[in-house]
Order: C-alpha cells, then structure tokens, then sequence
C-alpha cells in the first residue's frame, strides 16, 4: 500500500506572483474571487471566463491561459457555487471551499506544480481548503500499470501563525482519510484479518501506540463467540486489534470501534452476485477508527483514544458457521444466528463490550452495518444511532467536519424483533427499519449508562457512482474527519 498523496505546503505570496505550471482560482457569480490586489489581472481572467461561458456554478473547472501580471503558466477557474464569504453558516462555508479545492485537484492529473489560491480569510478556512486539495489529489494507482497524479501543492493563503498551522493540521487530516480510502480500496486477497492488523502495527510504530493483537487462540480462550463465529468459514481466520493512544495530561477518554470485515461474501447466507460486488469495502468502519486515531496522534491532540477493530472474513467455507448456531459471546449472552449475513453487528458486539468494560467517557462503533441505511437515509448521509448526549456530539462535529450524518431513533419495539426460539436473542430482527433494529442489537452489548453512539455508514464509505468535489468514486473516507473533529472538540 503506496497510497498517492500530493505533498502540500503554505505560501503567502500574492497569488499573481506564484510561480507553478497551474495557479486555482475560485469563481462565484460570475466573477474571479481573490485578485483583490491586481486589477488588470482580474478584469483579463473575467473577460475570459466571460468569453466560455464560465459562472462559477459549484463543482466546476476550467482552464485558461495565464493573463499578463500573472506569473503561473496557466490558470483554473473553480466555481465556488453561491459562495458567501460573510455567511454566519460557517460549516456551509468551508465544506463550498473543501468542494471547490477538491474539484480543482481532481482536474490536475499530472500537472507538477499547483498553486492553490481560494478565497480564505480565517485559519479554519485555510484548512477546510487544505483538506479539500489533499482529499481531491488522491488516487488509488497501487494495482494500475501506469498513473498519473497532481505534482506539488501550494496552499496560497493570509499570513500568521495560525494559517500555517491550519494548513499543517489540515493536511494531516486529509492524509488519515487518504490512508483508510487506501485500506478500503485494496482488495480483499490482499487486505485480510492477518496482513491488516500487520499494517496497523506497521503504521503505528513511527507513532508512540500501544497496538495489541489476538489471535484466533487468544479469541477463543477469552471467548469472543461473534468474532470466531464469523471468522470460522475462512481459512483466513479472525483478529481483534487494539491500539491506544494515551498522551500525558489527557482528560476525557474516547473509544472507537469500527467493523472490520474485509469480504463479506454473507456466509451460508449468501449475497447475490451483484450485492458482494463492493463488498471489500465492509471493512470502512475500521479504516475510518484507526486513520482517526493515527490523525489524532499526528495532531498531538490531548485527548485518550482507544480504538478496538474485530477482523473478520465472512466467507461460507465448510467450516463455516450455519443459520441457528447459537454464539456465547464475549458478554457472555448467547445469540442464535439466523442470518449469517447480519454479520457485523456479531463481531461489533464482542468489542463493544470490551470497549465498554474500559469506561470510556465517549464510545462510537463506526460501521457498514446495513443495505437498510442506504433505504432510509441514502448514499451520502450516515446514519446516527444512541444515547442523546452522544449522538448530538457525533451529528454537531459531522456538521463542522463537512460530513453529512443524521440523528436517528432506536424505537423500543424494534428488539421484540430479535426474540429467538432457542437462545438470549437472534441476529436478524425486523425488515421494516433495518438500521435503527441493527443498532437496537448492538445496544444489548453496550452499558445502559454508557454515553454511545452507533454511525451506520454503509452507503457514505463507497462512492459506487460519479466523482463529486473531493469525493472519488470508490472509497471515500467516511466519518475519519468527523472522528478527528470529536477529538478535537474534546481537547
Ligand atoms: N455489509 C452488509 C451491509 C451493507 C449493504 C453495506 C450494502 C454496504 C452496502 C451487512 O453485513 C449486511 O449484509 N446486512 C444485512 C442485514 C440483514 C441480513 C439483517 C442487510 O443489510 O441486508
Ligand atoms: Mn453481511
Ligand atoms: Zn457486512
């Protein structure tokens, strides 16, 4: 895993003056923005822009001849939408100069040198621009022959401490979501329970983590039922990794836990040809909690941060578990499994509870948990399930993050669902509201005072149609920044 990730530094220079083969400038109404200083410039760049046709209508590019006074060798245009830079929508703001930047970026393969010059006038805005630019240059080249990428990236922005530091931390934070789309993206031959925990450790060895590993030994003796129990059908055989960041003078204590299955193929019961086809990416919620916490680490953040992955492969060999087994799981509840494909709710549970056990002040799973949130809320909107406190954490550092999450209910009649004839509970509860009886499930493992929330995030992990603003198809990262936004809200 190479993983392709544009280099980005800031500047200060005025933007006429930076020398690159590309200078970005943002658009809106018709009009280039951020040439305040350079008029003959700007009134060259409208009339060109005026010329094809170019608004600035968000999401697009175009590209021109550099005009006299501007030292690049050409310029792109990016339409920033119905940008308003005094808006008291904050978070609106940022995610139109994240989009904009991402859709710019997207536009430069192979282009060496990219001066990036939006409209930014607050260290948070120069970092929303930093981790659009670093979002939209990825590209996932490690099983192609050949490839191209953006070259160098210069964020062009006002001068101070601060600005420079938004940059730093928003590159960084565009590099966690950059790595967990490469975890994501790599195929399942590949990325397996084994050789993923030995990329965990690999990556968490240039940072001060504490990475534990069990093997299929150790998760049989501490009777983790769920794990082993979908594990079982692969001869590639389950792990649950562990890693912890503990800085001095840490407070609050979160805890993540993100579903790990690396092919769901649904076992015994099996999926359809066409709904395995992006399955490789059932493992999203785990790229998304350890790329969190690796960020987190990266930033320095002073927070606790605990981050549980069961690995599992769902496959259907011989060995594999069959619809009414009963598990005993880690808790020591016993489920009867009817539906092997309702999977990660079994292999989530057993680390909840461990997570649970630790007291944490704050526990999040991340998961592909269910084709119903995709029903109910779509491809771009996560699902968030749980205790109030929580859930209104998770939703409002989404908002900030740029990620779209929504609050949902867990109604109490959805776990009269799971009753089972032969054991505590089954695995497979109600059709109606799939997502909120999943979550319904999970809580039977968590404390009832424990401050948790569920974020379902099936559809938002895999970007199976068109490319959008820094938004590739494929894998796209979700919930790391909303993870890394948490702790920096707790800090
Ligand atoms: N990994 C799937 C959920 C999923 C579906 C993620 C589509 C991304 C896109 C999960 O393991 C699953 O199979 N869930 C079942 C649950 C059912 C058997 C209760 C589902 O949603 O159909
Ligand atoms: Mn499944
Ligand atoms: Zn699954």
């Amino acid at each position: 895993m190479a993983g392709a990730s544009t280099p980005s530094s800031y500047s200060t220079t005025s933007p006429v003056k930076a020398t690159a083969s590309v200078l970005v400038l943002g658009a809106a109404d018709s009009t280039v923005l951020g040439l305040e200083g350079a008029k003959a410039a700007r009134t060259a760049l409208n009339d060109a822009a005026e010329a094809i046709g170019f608004t600035g209508s968000a999401g697009t590019t175009a590209r021109v001849p550099a005009p006299k006074g501007v030292a690049a060798e050409s310029v792109m245009l990016v339409g920033l939408g119905d940008f308003d830079a005094a808006s008291e929508d904050v978070a609106a703001t940022h995610e139109a100069l994240r989009r904009a930047a991402g859709a710019a970026l997207r536009a430069l393969d192979g282009v060496e040198t990219i001066a990036l010059a939006l409209p930014t006038a607050t260290a948070a805005e120069v970092e929303a621009v930093t981790v659009g630019a670093g979002l939209g240059a990825y590209r996932f080249l490690d099983y192609r022959s050949e490839g191209k990428t953006p070259g160098e990236l210069t964020v062009i922005g006002p001068k101070g401490k601060s600005f420079k530091a938004a940059h730093d931390s928003g590159a960084v934070i565009a590099a966690a979501t950059n790595r967990a789309r490469d975890l994501v993206n790599t195929p399942p031959l590949d990325l397996y329970p084994e050789s993923y925990a030995e990329i965990v450790r690999t990556q968490a060895k240039t940072r001060k983590l504490k990475v534990t590993v069990l093997g299929e030994k150790e998760l049989q003796a501490g009777g983790y039922g769920g794990i082993i129990g979908v594990g079982q059908g692969s001869t590639r055989g389950p792990r649950l990794v562990k890693v912890e960041y503990a800085p001095k003078g840490a407070k609050r204590h979160l805890s993540f836990v993100g579903k790990g299955i690396t092919f769901d193929s649904g076992g015994i019961s099996l999926k359809p040809a066409k709904s395995m086809e992006d399955m490789k990416s059932d493992m999203a919620g785990s790229a998304a909690v350890i790329q969190a916490l690796f960020g987190i680490a990266d930033l320095g953040l002073p927070v606790r941060v605990t981050a549980w992955l069961p690995l599992a492969e769902n496959m259907p060999g011989s060995s594999a578990q069959r619809p009414s087994d009963v598990l005993t799981m880690r808790s020591g509840k016993r489920v009867e499994v009817t539906n092997t494909d309702a999977e990660g709710r079994l292999v989530l549970a057993d680390a909840l509870s461990d997570a649970d056990s630790d007291k944490p002040d704050l526990l999040i799973d991340v998961a592909t948990l269910t084709g119903a949130q995709i029903v109910a809320l779509g491809e771009r909107t996560s699902g968030v399930m749980g205790a109030e406190t929580a859930r209104e954490e998770v939703v409002s550092s989404a908002t900030m993050a740029g990620e779209s999450m929504w609050a949902m209910p867990i109604p109490e009649e959805m776990l009269a669902g799971f009753d089972s004839t032969a054991a505590d509970l089954t695995n497979s509860g109600p059709r109606s509201g799939g997502m909120l009886a999943a979550a319904a499930f999970l809580r039977e493992f968590v404390g009832e005072d424990t401050n948790w929330a569920h974020i379902d995030i099936a559809g938002p992990s895999f970007n199976s149609s068109s490319p959008f603003g820094y938004t590739p198809k494929a894998a796209t990262g979700a919930a790391v920044r909303t993870l890394i936004q948490i702790a920096k809200a707790a800090g």
